[in-house]
C-alpha cells in the first residue's frame, strides 16, 4: 500500500478509535467453562494473539473455572496445546501468558460457600500477587442453561461487586431462546449487573470486514447517495458453511439454524448494511440506529410460509469425501425436524429501504464456506450501447467476510479491440494486497480488548436482542407448529434445497453465482 498523500488521514490499523474508549485496563478475566471448546478454540488463542501484538494490559491474569479437576498445570498445558493448534506460536510470549493463567474447579451450580468462595479467594490471591487493581470481568462460555445460576452465585459470594474497581460480564449467545426467555434472562442479569456492565458478544461484529462496512459507507462520500431504494435493487446476505454440526448434536437439536445463526449473526449483518448514519461513533448512537433497523423489519409484513425456506442436510459429499446426514449425526434424533438451512426474505418499512428485498441464507454442509453481503444495484435506466442487454451482475458491490476478506465492485468495461464489446470486470480490495496481511486478526481478540477498554460499541444491547427475537420468533414458532414433511431435503455438499433458489427466482432474481 502506498504512503497516503499529505493531508489524508492514515486510519489506525486496528480500527478507528473515535468513540471515547479507554485503553485496556489491568484486570482479571474469569472464564466460566474454561475446559470447554470455546476457551480452547477462541478465548485463550485470542489472548495469545493480543499478547503477541503487545496489546494485553499489564498486569493481567486469567482464572479459569470449570468442572474438571485439572489444576493450574493441567489448564496451562491444555491451553498451550490449544494455542499451538489454533495459530502461530512463540515460546517467549507463551511463557509470559502462561504465568498469568490459573484454574479453579467447581460446578456452575455449586453453593456460594463452596467452589464460588474458593474462586473468590483465588481471584483475590492472584490480584494481590500480580498487583492487579480490583477490575474483573466474567466470561460466560458455558451452555446457556447455566448463565442465571452463575450470575446469582457471583452476587451471593460477593464477587460481583467492587468498591474501587469495575466488574463486567461477557455473555455468549444464544441469549435466550425467544423474546420472552431473553427478557427473563436479562431480568436475572440486571438484578446484579447494570446494562453498562453487560457485553453480549457476537463474534461477527469483531470481523474486520463487518467493521469495514461501516467505514466504507460512512468514511467515503461516493456510495452513501445511492445507498437506498432508488438505486438498490436488492441485498443478499450469505453465511454458508461446509462443516456439519460436528460434536454439537445436543446443542443443535435445541437450537437449529435460526437461533444459532439468524437471530444474531445474520441480523447483525443486515443492520450493518441498512443502518442510518449515526451522529457519533459511540455505543449509544450506533446501537440506537441498529435497533431502528430491526424495528423497521418488524413493521414489515412477513409470511413464514411464503417468505422463508428451511432445509436439513442428508448424506452427501464433504471436503474429504462422503459425509453423513444430519439425522445420522451423534446425539441427533433420527427423525429430527430441526433445520440446518434457512433462507428468508425480509423487507424494512422505512424511507430508505421500502420495497427493497433483503435475502438472507445460511446453512451447514453447503458446498463451501462463504460469508458475504452483496448489494445489487439497479440497471442503468437506458443503455445507449448497441451491444447486448444490461447484465445485473455488473452492478454489484460485495463485502466478502470469508474466505479472502475484502470488498469487490463489479462494473462494466469495454473489452479492448475494434468493436464495442461490454464486459463485467471486478475491482478488488483485499487485505493481503492492501495491508500485507494474509489472515485478518481473530474477531474474538478485538472484542476481548473492547471489554478491557469498556467499549460496548460492538456488543448487542438488550433491546436489540429483544427485537431480533421478535423477528425470528414469528418464523421459529411457525416452523415448530408445522413439522417439515420433506426432510432431509438437500444433500451435503450442495447449495441447499431447491426451494431456497425459488425464493428469489419467483421475483426474477438469483443468488449470486460463486
Ligand atoms: C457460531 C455458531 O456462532 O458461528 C456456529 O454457533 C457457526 O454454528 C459459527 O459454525 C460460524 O462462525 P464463523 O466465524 O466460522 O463464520
Amino acid at each position: 500500500m502506498s504512503e497516503p498523500a499529505p493531508g489524508i488521514t492514515r486510519f489506525e490499523a486496528r480500527r478507528p478509535q473515535t468513540g471515547g474508549a479507554e485503553p485496556p485496563q489491568p484486570c482479571v478475566m474469569v472464564i466460566f467453562g474454561a475446559s470447554g471448546d470455546l476457551t480452547r478454540r477462541e478465548l485463550v488463542p485470542s489472548l495469545f494473539e493480543l499478547a503477541l501484538q503487545g496489546l494485553l494490559p499489564d498486569p493481567f491474569a486469567v482464572v479459569g473455572y470449570a468442572r474438571r479437576d485439572i489444576g493450574d498445570e493441567g489448564f496451562r498445558s491444555a491451553m498451550r496445546d490449544a494455542v499451538r493448534e489454533h495459530g502461530s506460536f512463540d515460546e517467549d510470549t507463551w511463557k509470559r501468558l502462561e504465568s498469568c493463567l490459573f484454574y479453579v474447579s467447581g460446578n456452575f451450580d455449586d453453593g456460594p460457600d463452596g467452589a464460588y468462595a474458593t474462586l473468590k479467594d483465588r481471584v483475590e490471591e492472584v490480584r494481590t500477587a500480580h498487583g492487579v487493581p480490583d477490575n474483573v470481568f466474567f466470561h460466560l462460555a458455558t451452555p446457556p442453561g447455566f448463565f442465571t445460576n452463575i450470575v446469582e452465585r457471583l452476587e451471593a459470594c460477593g464477587l460481583a461487586r467492587s468498591d474501587g474497581g469495575w466488574r463486567r460480564l461477557v455473555v455468549e449467545k444464544p441469549f435466550g431462546s425467544d423474546r420472552a426467555s431473553s427478557r427473563a434472562l436479562d431480568g436475572h442479569i440486571r438484578a446484579v449487573f447494570d446494562e453498562e456492565q453487560v457485553y453480549r458478544i457476537d463474534h461477527f461484529l469483531g470481523k474486520e470486514t463487518v467493521q469495514n462496512m461501516l467505514v466504507f459507507r460512512f468514511a467515503n462520500p461516493s456510495f452513501e447517495p445511492i445507498w437506498n431504494r432508488n438505486y438498490v435493487d436488492h441485498v443478499q446476505i450469505t453465511v454458508a458453511e461446509d462443516i456439519g454440526i460436528g460434536t454439537r448434536g445436543s446443542f443443535y437439536e435445541e437450537t437449529g439454524v435460526v437461533r444459532d445463526m439468524v437471530q444474531n449473526h445474520l441480523l447483525q449483518l443486515l443492520c450493518m448494511v441498512a443502518i442510518e448514519p449515526p451522529g457519533r461513533f459511540d455505543a449509544a448512537a450506533l446501537r440506537d440506529e441498529t435497533v431502528k433497523v430491526l424495528q423497521a423489519a418488524q413493521l414489515s409484513p412477513f409470511d413464514p410460509e411464503h417468505d422463508a425456506v428451511r432445509g436439513q442436510y442428508g448424506p452427501g459429499t464433504g471436503k474429504k469425501g462422503s459425509v453423513r446426514g444430519y439425522r445420522e449425526e451423534e446425539n441427533v434424533d433420527p427423525s429430527s425436524p430441526v433445520p440446518t438451512y434457512g433462507a428468508l426474505r425480509l423487507t424494512l418499512d422505512n424511507w430508505r429501504w421500502a420495497g427493497v428485498p433483503f435475502y438472507l441464507r445460511t446453512g451447514k454442509r453447503l458446498q463451501r464456506k462463504l460469508t458475504e453481503v452483496s448489494i445489487q444495484f439497479r440497471p442503468t435506466p437506458h443503455l445507449m450501447f448497441p451491444t447486448g442487454r444490461d447484465n445485473p451482475e455488473c452492478h454489484l458491490l460485495t463485502f466478502r467476510l470469508q474466505p479472502h476478506e475484502g470488498i469487490l465492485q463489479q462494473f462494466v468495461a469495454k473489452e479492448p479491440g475494434p468493436s464495442l464489446t461490454l464486459r463485467p470486470v471486478t475491482m478488488n480490495f483485499g487485505y493481503a494486497e492492501a495491508f500485507g496481511i494474509e489472515e485478518p486478526p481473530r474477531a474474538y481478540a478485538w472484542l476481548l480488548l473492547d471489554v478491557m477498554e469498556g467499549d460496548q460499541r460492538l456488543f448487542a444491547r438488550a433491546d436489540w436482542i429483544y427485537e431480533a427475537w421478535s423477528i425470528v420468533d414469528r418464523l421459529v414458532g411457525h416452523w415448530e407448529d408445522h413439522q417439515p414433511r420433506d426432510f432431509p431435503n438437500y444433500a451435503a455438499g450442495t447449495w441447499g434445497p431447491a426451494e431456497g433458489d425459488r425464493l428469489l427466482a419467483r421475483e426474477g432474481r438469483a443468488w449470486r453465482a460463486v
